[in-house]
C-alpha cells in the first residue's frame, strides 16, 4: 500500500529541507510543486513562464495549472511506494483534488505534518537561504552553511538566492499563506491526520520528531 505524506507550513518553515530527507529515508518520491515550477521555468516551458508571473509577485499559481502538474508528476514510476508532498496542497481545492488523485492509486493522505514557525523567524530564514542551481538542494548562510562558499555540497553546482526571497515578495508570500493555505491545517485536523511539529528546533531535531511520529527508526 503506498504511503502519502503532506508537509504543511509557511514559506521558510523547512518543508523542502525536511521533505528531501524524509523522502530519502522512507524511499518515497519527493513532490515539490515549487521545485516543479522552477524546473519548468529553467526548461523554458509554457507552464514555467506562466507560473513565473505569479511566483515573482508571491501569489499562488492558479489551482487548475498546479493540480494538472502534480497529477502528471504522480503518474511517474518513482511514486510506486508513495510520496511526500512539499508545498502542495496550498488551497482547499488542491486538497480536495489530491484526495481524488490518490484514491485513483488506491491510496489516501496518511499524515499531514504541519511545521510551526513564527513569521519573524521565516523572514530571517528566507533572507539567508541559498539554493542549488542544479537540483534545488537547500542551505542557509548561518543555520546550514555549505562546506565551500557558494558551492553545493551534493552536486558542486553554484548556489543562488531565489528571486522570490526578496523582502517584499517574502512579506506577500507570508500574507498569502495566512489567507489561503493556513486553513488546510484545520482541514487535515478534522480528518484526524494532522501532526504539529515545533519548527523552531534544529533541522535534525525537527526530523527526529517527524520520524518518531511516523514510528520510523532514526
Ligand atoms: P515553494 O518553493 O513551495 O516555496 P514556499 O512554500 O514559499 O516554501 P519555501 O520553499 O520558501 O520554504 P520551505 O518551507 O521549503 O523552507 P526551506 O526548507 O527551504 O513555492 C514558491 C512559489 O511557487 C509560491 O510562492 C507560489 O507562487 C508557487 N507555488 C508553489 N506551490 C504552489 C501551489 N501548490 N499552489 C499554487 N502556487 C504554488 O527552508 C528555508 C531556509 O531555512 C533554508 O535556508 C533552510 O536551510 C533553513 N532552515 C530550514 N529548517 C531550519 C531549521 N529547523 N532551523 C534553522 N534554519 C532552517
Amino acid at each position: 500500500m503506498p504511503v502519502y505524506i503532506v508537509i504543511l507550513g509557511p514559506p521558510g518553515a523547512g518543508k523542502g529541507t525536511q521533505s528531501r530527507k524524509l523522502a530519502k529515508k522512507l524511499k518515497l518520491a519527493h513532490i515539490s510543486s515549487g521545485d516543479l515550477f522552477r524546473e519548468n521555468l529553467k526548461n523554458g516551458t509554457k507552464l514555467g513562464k506562466l507560473a513565473d508571473e505569479y511566483i515573482r509577485k508571491g501569489e499562488l499559481v492558479p489551482d487548475d495549472v498546479t493540480i494538472g502538474m502534480v497529477s502528471d508528476r504522480l503518474s511517474q514510476k518513482d511514486t510506486v511506494n508513495g510520496a511526500i508532498f512539499d508545498g502542495f496542497p496550498r488551497t482547499p481545492a488542491q486538497a480536495e483534488a489530491l484526495g481524488k488523485m490518490l484514491a485513483e492509486f488506491g491510496g489516501e493522505v496518511n499524515m499531514a505534518a504541519y511545521i510551526r514557525v513564527p513569521d519573524e523567524e521565516l523572514i530571517e530564514r528566507l533572507a539567508g537561504r541559498l539554493t542549488c542551481r542544479e537540483n534545488g538542494h537547500i542551505f542557509h548562510r548561518k543555520y546550514n552553511p555549505p562546506k565551500e562558499t557558494g558551492r553545493c555540497d551534493y552536486d558542486g553546482s553554484d548556489l543562488y538566492q531565489r528571486e522570490d526571497d526578496q523582502a517584499e515578495t517574502v512579506k506577500r508570500r507570508i500574507d498569502v499563506y495566512h489567507e489561503q493555505t493556513r486553513p488546510l491545517k484545520e482541514y487535515y485536523q478534522k480528518l484526524g491526520l494532522l501532526f504539529e511539529v515545533n519548527g523552531e528546533q534544529s533541522i535534525e531535531d525537527v526530523m527526529v520528531d517527524l520520524l518518531e511520529y511516523l514510528s520510523v527508526e532514526k
